[in-house]
C-alpha cells in the first residue's frame, strides 16, 4: 500500500472522509499528538486500528468529535460538573470518560461500560470531524509502545505502507497526549496527566483526584500500566534531578557507546560545557511538553544510550511530562 502525506485542504479532507466512511484508517493531526483515526461506529474499522498499531486489546480508545457534536448520541449521562469542564476546556487537550450509551463499537472501550470523548482544538481535526459527523477513534499514531508522533513524518516512519493517508497539519503544539479525566463518579479523577492540569480541573469542580501512576507497592489495575510506553529505540537510563554527577559517571562507564543526554536547558548548559552531547528539552513546562517526543525520536537516530535527567519542576503540566519521560525510560522504580 502506498502511504500519501497530504496537507489539509478541502480535497484531502474529502479523501480522508471517503477512507473513513469505507471502513479505513487515516492518520490525523491534533493539537496534542497525531492520531490513527477510524469510524467509532464501525466494528471492523476499530479492530483494524488495534491491528495496525499492535495495540493490546485491553487498552480502550478515545472517540474524537467536533465541537458541536451532540454527545447524547454516544454518552448515557453527563454530570453537571463535567458540563462545566467541557465549557471551560473543550475543544482542547482534555478527554472526558463518561458512562456509555452503548452506541459506539464495543471494541472502542474494550468491554468497559464507559466511553472516552475528546474534542480536539486543531483546526484540521475539527474540519475532518465536521465533514464526517461521526465520532472518530484515534489512539496516538505510533506503533504500540513506541514514542508518540508529533509530526506527519513521525507517523510515516511508523506506518509507511500500512495506512493509505496521513493528513499533515504541521507540528503538534501541545506535544503530549490529552489529560484523561473520569467523570463517571461524584468528583473528577485524572487517569492520565496532560496539558490541562489537575489544579485547573479542581478550580472548576472544587476538587480533583489523580490516579495516573502506580503508588509504591500497588498492583496494576490494568495490564497496560505495566507496559513499556513512549519508548525510543535505544537504550535509556533515567536519573533524578540533582544527580548530574552520577549521570556523568554513568556516561563515562559507557564511553564505547554513542551517549546523549536529555535534560532541561539549565542542566544542558553545564553538560555541554563539559563536552557532553545533549538534546535540550527546553526551559518552560510547555516547551518541555512540546519537545519531549520530538527529542526521544531524534535520539533514536543518533544515540546508543540516552541518559535522561528529570527536570526540577514536578507540578502542573510537568506531572504529565514526567509521567511520559519515566515510562519512556521504563523506570517505574523512580516513581516517588
Ligand atoms: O491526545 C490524545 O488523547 C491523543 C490524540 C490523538 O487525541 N490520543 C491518545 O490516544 O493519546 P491513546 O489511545 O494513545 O490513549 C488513550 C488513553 C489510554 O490511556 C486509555 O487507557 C485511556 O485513554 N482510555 C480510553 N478510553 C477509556 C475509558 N473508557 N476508561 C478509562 N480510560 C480510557
Ligand atoms: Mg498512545
Amino acid at each position: 500500500m502506498q502511504t500519501e502525506i497530504q496537507t489539509i485542504t478541502d480535497d484531502s479532507v474529502a479523501l480522508a472522509k471517503a477512507v473513513l466512511e469505507s471502513g479505513g484508517v487515516v492518520a490525523i493531526p491534533t493539537e496534542t499528538v497525531y492520531g490513527l483515526g477510524a469510524n467509532a461506529f464501525d466494528d471492523k474499522a476499530v479492530q483494524m486500528v488495534f491491528a495496525v498499531k499492535g495495540r493490546p486489546n485491553d487498552n480502550p480508545l478515545i472517540a474524537h468529535v467536533h465541537a458541536d457534536y451532540d454527545l447524547r448520541a454516544i454518552v448515557a449521562y453527563e454530570p453537571e460538573y463535567a458540563k462545566k469542564l467541557r465549557r471551560a476546556f473543550c475543544p482542547g487537550p482534555l478527554t472526558l470518560v463518561y458512562p456509555s450509551n452503548g452506541a459506539v463499537s464495543r471494541h472502542v472501550s474494550c468491554g468497559l461500560s464507559t466511553v472516552a470523548v475528546r474534542m480536539p482544538s486543531h483546526a484540521g481535526a475539527q474540519k475532518l470531524l465536521r465533514a464526517v459527523d461521526f465520532p472518530v477513534v484515534a489512539p496516538s499514531a505510533n506503533v504500540s509502545r513506541h514514542v508518540s508522533p508529533t509530526s506527519a513524518k513521525h507517523v510515516y516512519d511508523d506506518f509507511a505502507g500500512k495506512i493509505p493517508l496521513i493528513l499533515d497539519g504541521g507540528e503538534c503544539e501541545g506535544g503530549i497526549e490529552s489529560t484523561v479525566c473520569d467523570v463517571t463518579g461524584d468528583v473528577p479523577v485524572v487517569l492520565r496527566a496532560g496539558l490541562i492540569t489537575r489544579e485547573q480541573i479542581a478550580e472548576i469542580c472544587g476538587s480533583c483526584l489523580l490516579r495516573d501512576e502506580l503508588q509504591k507497592g500497588e498492583k496494576a489495575k490494568s495490564p497496560g500500566m505495566l507496559y513499556k510506553h513512549y519508548s525510543p529505540r535505544c537504550q535509556t537510563k533515567l536519573f533524578l534531578d540533582g544527580e548530574e554527577e552520577k549521570a556523568k559517571a554513568y556516561a563515562k562507564e559507557s564511553a564505547q557507546k554513542r551517549v546523549w543526554f536529555l535534560c532541561e536547558n539549565d542542566v544542558a548548559d553545564g553538560l555541554e560545557k563539559d563536552g557532553y552531547s545533549v538534546l535540550r528539552l527546553g526551559a518552560t513546562d510547555k516547551e518541555m511538553a512540546k519537545t519531549l517526543y520530538q527529542k526521544l525520536r531524534e535520539a533514536e537516530g543518533i544515540a546508543d544510550l540516552l541518559i535522561a535527567i528529570e527536570p526540577k519542576e514536578k507540578t502542573g503540566v510537568m506531572v504529565g511530562v514526567l509521567n511520559r519521560l519515566r515510562k519512556a525510560c521504563n523506570s517505574q522504580d523512580v516513581i516517588h
